[in-house]
């Protein structure tokens, strides 16, 4: 290397060694409290911020910390930090970091749950993005709903799992985050199973563990496990992790999002994971030692695998694979490779996304909760949320069996009933009959639709179409729908709306939808249009609110 290149080499670096220790601030604080506040200004770069106390393990985040007027506020719950020294380095301003501080709640607390497009009765977090949810269980008397969670952010990004439970489905209340990203990476998709045999030895078999399997995604993306003896609310990683790195034998970094199911009659768990094209299916006695299968192509993320009886026969059932958007196909299943024996079928459009069906559930239910790709709305500091829980069942049609999904009846419980129409009605009279609803927060519309046409006709929410069924291009509000009978023009419709999204079940649950409501839009009607429309069965309830405010 030539001396005027040394030179310029060493002044660069002392620039960029000074430059950066001038960004980088730092804070040493004993936890006296219960959250550390930090403001966040949507517009600035996330920075690098990381906590680091004794007996913990380190946690690194990319921040948007606001020096000056911040959008919103995020916390961190320092429950686990409690009488320790934190030490925050943040590679930003010292500003910055200075009006982060420590309190026994929240900023913000007094709104939370009240703000302007808080969904009423849909699952939100707190704070931050959300995503799939994960990890869907129920033990000894409670549901637990884990999510992809960025605590610091309404956007995507530092994939923690998120924790809430409820007794019901329906009212959640949200813990500290379960899974924290580590040197593997950070926190992607997963599943739970309660290990009743405590076959991987985490528990014991008066207190079977939880056991977790999620995707660590590092440099490499790899499958790990947890386990968690107290009802989830610790999450005790593996110290054998990974448990699954299947990079070079797809050459690929896509794999992920297991999902875990105990095989009865191998008695042997299974493991669906999403590798590069489709799905795989790994064995194991142990949770721990995974042992490959094979493989499904033709999926991509979030797989789930379950047995459905097809009518309620439990002699007559099929295995059902799941994609990501809501696709699936149906076949046989011997615990080492599924067979699709049909076709690829969709049951619901719209934004749902990486849904999953719970495990051990009591009463032998599939139920499914899938995440709402619904944006809030500008800079509200929660963003996306949980779509309705819903119950799957497989139902004979004269194409095959195909799914249905529909609303839990959990949901019921928060219906309060407001008009049952007297026989059926024209358009314009179905209209009138909503008038003074379309300003409600939760809603519940059933009604028949009886076309005249077979063109475009339906329901609008302030101007916004949330019903547009058109049997001339077989479209319901833009998705593909080919309705069970198909010279009927009748459609048989429950709409559940609620501040920020509305989701639509048709045809007993066989297709459904959701979609974000219009911003802007609180004034108008609840209006039935098309030509010559009438207006059967017509119901409407009120859905009051989830959250204890
Ligand atoms: C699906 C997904 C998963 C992944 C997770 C990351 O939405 O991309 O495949 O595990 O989100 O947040």
């Amino acid at each position: 290397m030539k001396p005027v290149r040394i030179l310029s080499f060493f002044l660069t670096a002392v620039f960029l060694m000074s430059a950066t220790d001038s960004l980088c601030a730092e804070r040493t604080m004993i936890i006296e409290k219960n959250y550390l506040n930090i403001p966040i200004s949507q517009s600035l770069p996330a920075k690098a911020l990381s906590l680091r106390a004794e007996g913990l393990d380190p946690l690194t985040v990319q921040v948007r910390i606001s020096s000056e007027k911040e959008d919103y506020w995020v916390f961190k719950d320092l429950t686990r930090y409690a009488g320790k020294t934190l030490v925050l380095t943040y590679d930003g301003p010292q500003e910055a970091l200075d009006r982060v501080f420590q309190a026994d709640t929240i900023c913000g607390r007094s709104a939370l749950y009240r703000e302007k497009n808080r969904p009423q009765y849909h699952f939100t977090t707190r704070r931050g993005w959300i995503n799939d949810p994960n990890g869907l269980v129920w033990h000894d008397g409670e549901y637990h709903l884990f999510y992809q969670h960025n605590p610091y952010g309404r956007e995507w990004g530092n994939m923690h799992w998120g924790h809430a439970v409820s007794k019901d489905l329906l009212h959640w209340e949200e813990f500290d985050d379960a899974l924290f990203p580590d040197s593997l990476g950070t926190m992607f998709s997963g599943s739970a199973v309660v290990d009743r045999k405590n076959s991987s030895g985490f528990g014991d078999r008066r207190h079977p563990p939880m056991v977790f399997a999620y995707t660590a995604a590092g440099r490499r993306a790899t499958q790990c496990i947890a386990y968690s003896l107290d009802h989830g609310r610790t999450l005790v990683k593996y110290e054998g992790n990974p448990v699954i790195d299947s990079y070079e034998r797809w050459n690929s970094g896509d794999t992920r999002d297991p999902r875990l199911l105990w095989y009865a009659p191998g008695k042997h768990w299974v493991m669906v994971l999403y590798e590069r094209d489709g799905n795989s299916i790994y064995t194991s006695d142990n949770l721990k030692d995974w042992t490959w299968r094979s493989h499904v192509r033709g999926f991509y993320e979030c797989p789930d695998l379950f047995e459905l009886p097809v009518d309620g026969n439990p002699e007559n059932t099929l295995w059902v694979m799941l994609g990501a958007s809501g696709t699936y196909m149906t076949g046989t299943f011997d615990g080492f490779t599924f067979t699709p024996t049909g076709g690829k079928y969709l049951y619901t459009s719209g934004s749902l996304y990486a849904a999953q069906t719970f495990s051990n559930l009591p009463d032998g239910r599939c139920v499914q909760i899938g995440w709402g790709t619904m944006d809030q709305g500008e800079l509200t500091p929660f963003n996306c949320l949980m779509l309705l829980p819903t119950e799957l069942t497989l139902r004979s049609t004269r194409d095959g069996a195909r799914i249905a999904s529909v609303p839990v009846r959990e949901v019921k419980n928060l219906f309060e009933r407001r008009y049952t129409a007297d026989g059926t009605l024209n358009g314009e009279e179905a209209t009138a009959a909503m008038k003074g609803f379309s300003g409600q927060d939760g809603l519940h519309i059933h009604a028949i639709l009886e076309l005249s046409y077979s063109t475009s006709a339906g329901l609008s929410l302030n101007g916004q179409n949330i019903i547009d069924y058109d049997t001339n291009h077989n479209r319901l509000c833009g998705q593909l729908f080919f309705a069970q009978d198909p010279t009927s023009l009748s459609l048989e419709a429950d709409v559940y709306i609620d501040r920020t999204s509305v989701e639509v079940f048709v045809d007993g649950g066989l297709f459904s939808y959701s979609l974000r409501r219009d911003d802007g839009k609180t004034e108008g009607d609840l209006r039935f249009w098309g030509p010559g429309i009438t207006v059967r069965d017509l119901q409407v309830d009120t859905i009051s609110g989830i959250w204890n405010k």
